[in-house]
């Protein structure tokens, strides 16, 4: 059988949407690198408020975010970022993160520094030999990689979502972070055109993924 080409897997959804478990869990079933773009706004918003900036300095967060110096380091199957050689700590999941994150995602010159960077990923899993990537946030189908070989959209009903953050010990006010994200103007929270959209409310992990898997290796037989 021929080597199965790269591919890429964009998961979007809205705050605690079950993205992160899926993307992971995918990553290790099909040998992808799983990036999290959520991981990167929230490690450019805990280093914008350690600087003192808020996201209404808009001329000091352009300036910063236009200088940061962006890495990546892999470990495990993950991607992470880097700022300064540095990888953001626990702080990225932290309240005061939680609260400012999505007022520094809209910000059209914070999205715009991480547009190549996040591209730029697919470059880094070539070089650690994975077999291809999955990328989850809110624009990886629509903006990042509108070509992706498969786009989801994670979606699960309020309370439940919250109550999975609340398990994780996390103060999250997800519905608020949801309405900021799909009311911003640069590349809102959207289900991507072509995307397959699916309810975890009353499904299990692996029940998620086995769906997401039998939708990737059905098309990839059929090439
Ligand atoms: O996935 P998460 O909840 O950790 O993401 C944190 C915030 O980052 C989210 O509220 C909005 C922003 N974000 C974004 O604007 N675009 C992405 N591709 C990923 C995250």
């Amino acid at each position: 059988m021929p080597e199965r080409p790269f591919i890429i897997v964009a998961i979007d959804g809205g705050a605690a949407s079950g993205k992160s478990s899926t993307s992971r869990t995918l990553s290790e079933r099909l040998h992808l690198l799983h990036v999290d773009t959520g991981s990167f706004y929230r490690a450019i918003t805990a280093e914008l408020l350690r600087r003192g900036l808020s996201p209404a300095d808009l001329p000091a967060v352009q300036a910063a975010v236009a200088t940061l110096p962006f890495g990546t380091r892999v470990e495990g199957r993950s991607a992470r970022m880097e700022i300064g050689g540095r990888v953001a700590g626990d702080e990225i999941r932290s309240r005061e993160v939680n609260e400012h994150v999505s007022h520094f995602a809209a910000i059209p010159a914070v999205r715009t520094a991480l547009l190549a960077y996040q591209r730029g990923q697919a470059a880094v899993a070539r070089q650690h030999q994975f077999k291809g990537l999955v990328m989850e946030g809110r624009d990886i189908g629509s903006v990042i990689f509108p070509d992706a070989d498969f786009r989801f959209f994670l979606q699960a009903d309020p309370v439940e979502r919250a109550r999975r953050r609340a398990s994780e010990g996390q103060h999250d006010s997800i519905s608020e972070r949801d309405r900021l994200d799909s009311s911003r103007k640069t590349s809102p929270l959207t289900i991507p055109a072509g995307a397959t959209a699916i309810d975890s409310t009353h499904l299990t992990l692996e029940q998620v993924v086995d769906r997401l898997v039998a939708q990737i290796e059905g098309r990839a037989s059929r090439v």
